[in-house]
């Protein structure tokens, strides 16, 4: 689909925004990323001048509040990025007509359920972050724009900037232990995955909210095995409870997200995460 245009915010720093630029210019879009030396996002105005001068298809939003402990002693900054950037952003989409991309955490619910969450399930956030996030998407459905799509995701790893699985391998690589939450289990995802199935969302012309992660589900802790065992580090990795390692924000204690509603609307099956951590391993991380 080339030739539409792509405004994507958070595009230049991002750990999703950058694998979305990268999957937008794969795909043959024209594509705008944007970052804090474009525009102040929070200011309506500045957003909106930035908007109008991209003249996009699709604006797709990966900025976003994700320091999930502090974001409990700064629920004020955590809610302008999380709810009223959206908001905003969901008042030019409204007025412009170009379609919104969204993106929205597993952290909306509360981790009481056993088996996967679907889009519709309740929500229940844990967290000041948590609620942020799903003000964000409130504030979206209440204003409808007519082009919305909202993408819940879970866990991400990938290229360009810090993220769980390097933090554990760099831990990994200077010590003979590290001890892992194994009692939160959620689903691991890969960003460039990630990008590449919202493309299609985007392309198919997706309304609604949709949950799209990496297949199968994994603790903290056996993701970090397994990104230890596929690097060859002789680190061992001990389980241990959310009790032993207290967080200033809850988790949910379950949070694995099911893609069948992203499979019914694009006939993709994303791969499972151990797959994927595979490639992030061998092709991301340089050998010692
Ligand atoms: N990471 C996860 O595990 C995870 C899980 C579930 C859902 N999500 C959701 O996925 C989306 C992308 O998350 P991510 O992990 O890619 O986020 P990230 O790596 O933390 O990137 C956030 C982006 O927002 C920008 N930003 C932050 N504060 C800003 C401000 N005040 N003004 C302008 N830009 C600002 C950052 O710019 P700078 O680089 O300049 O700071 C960066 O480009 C978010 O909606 C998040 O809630 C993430």
């Amino acid at each position: 689909m080339s030739g539409r245009t792509a405004l994507v915010l958070g595009g230049r720093t991002g750990l999703l925004g950058m694998s979305l630029t990268r999957a937008l210019e794969g795909a043959g879009w024209n594509v705008r990323p944007a970052g804090r030396e474009d525009a102040a996002v929070t200011d309506p105005a500045a957003l909106g001048a930035l908007v109008r001068a991209a003249e996009p298809d699709v604006v797709f939003n990966a900025v976003a509040y994700t320091a999930v402990d502090k974001a409990e002693d700064e629920p004020d900054a955590a809610n302008e990025l999380n709810r009223a950037l959206p908001a905003s952003l969901g008042r030019l989409a409204a007025e412009l007509g170009f379609r919104l991309v969204h993106f929205s955490t597993d952290f909306v619910f509360d981790g009481k359920k056993s088996t996967p969450y679907e889009p519709e399930d309740p929500t229940g956030p844990l967290s000041v972050y948590g609620r942020s996030k799903l003000a964000g998407e409130q504030a979206l459905l209440e204003i409808a724009p007519p082009r919305l799509t909202i993408v819940r995701t879970a866990w991400l790893f990938g290229p360009g900037r810090r993220n769980f699985v390097r933090t554990m391998l760099s831990l990994a690589a200077e010590r003979e232990e590290i001890r892992v939450v194994h009692d939160q289990i959620g689903s691991p995802t890969y960003t460039p995955d990630l990008a590449a199935h919202v493309v299609k969302l985007a392309e198919i012309e997706a309304d609604g909210v949709f949950h799209v992660a990496n297949c199968g589900q994994a603790s903290w802790c056996e993701l970090a095995s397994e990104a230890v065992k596929l690097a060859g580090l002789h680190c061992k990795v001990q389980p241990i409870t959310t009790a032993e390692y207290p967080t200033r924000a809850e988790r949910p204690r379950f949070s694995v997200l099911s893609n069948a509603k992203f499979k019914a609307a694009t006939g993709i099956t994303p791969r499972p995460w151990a797959q994927a951590l595979r490639d992030y391993v061998f092709q991301e991380i340089p050998p010692e």
